[in-house]
């Protein structure tokens, strides 16, 4: 076991954490933060990506240690003051999920794509998602919920 310090959405939290503990296992058992998901744990679903310095990571393949030092944000780290970003308005939007729980993790990836490339096109969409599986097949609306992002956040300079 060892203390770790880690910055998650803005704030400094000490944590113990045994060596081989995940990132998602402190986000969601020690911090509470469960808008994480635990789906594949194998690195394969997308479902517990949360953004490590701006990139999109699967916080259930690496160890809480590796985040020491970096900035982490998880989903509960996007909204301000109650103001979604441009991501999960268009998620809404669209209708872009079903049961919900590929949702958190697709849109820490197009929170990622995006802040790497305001204007996607379908291809490199394609490519950014490949690693995202939604088992309610709510892939078109998805698709068109990050095409609305793209516009939005284009024009209107939002994240
Ligand atoms: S739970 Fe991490 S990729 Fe599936
Ligand atoms: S909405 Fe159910 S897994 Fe994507």
């Amino acid at each position: 076991m060892s203390e770790l310090v880690l910055n998650i959405n803005g704030i400094s939290y000490k944590v113990i954490a045994a060596q081989e503990e995940t990132l998602l296992s402190v986000l969601r058992n020690q911090l509470n933060l469960t808008g994480t998901k635990y789906g594949c744990g194998e690195g394969q679903c997308g479902a517990c990506t949360v953004l490590m310095d701006g990139v999109a990571t699967r916080s259930c393949s690496i160890p809480a240690a590796a985040a020491a030092g970096a900035k982490v944000t998880t989903i509960e780290g996007l909204a301000v003051n109650g103001r979604l970003t441009a991501v999960q308005q268009a998620f809404l939007d669209e209708g872009a999920f079903q049961c919900g729980y590929c949702t958190s993790g697709m849109i820490m990836s197009v929170t990622a794509l995006l802040l790497d490339n305001r204007a996607p096109n379908d291809e490199q969409i394609h490519g950014a998602m490949n690693g995202n599986v939604c088992r309610c097949g709510t892939y078109p609306r998805i698709i068109e919920a990050i095409k609305r992002a793209s516009g939005l956040t284009t024009s209107g300079g939002d994240r």
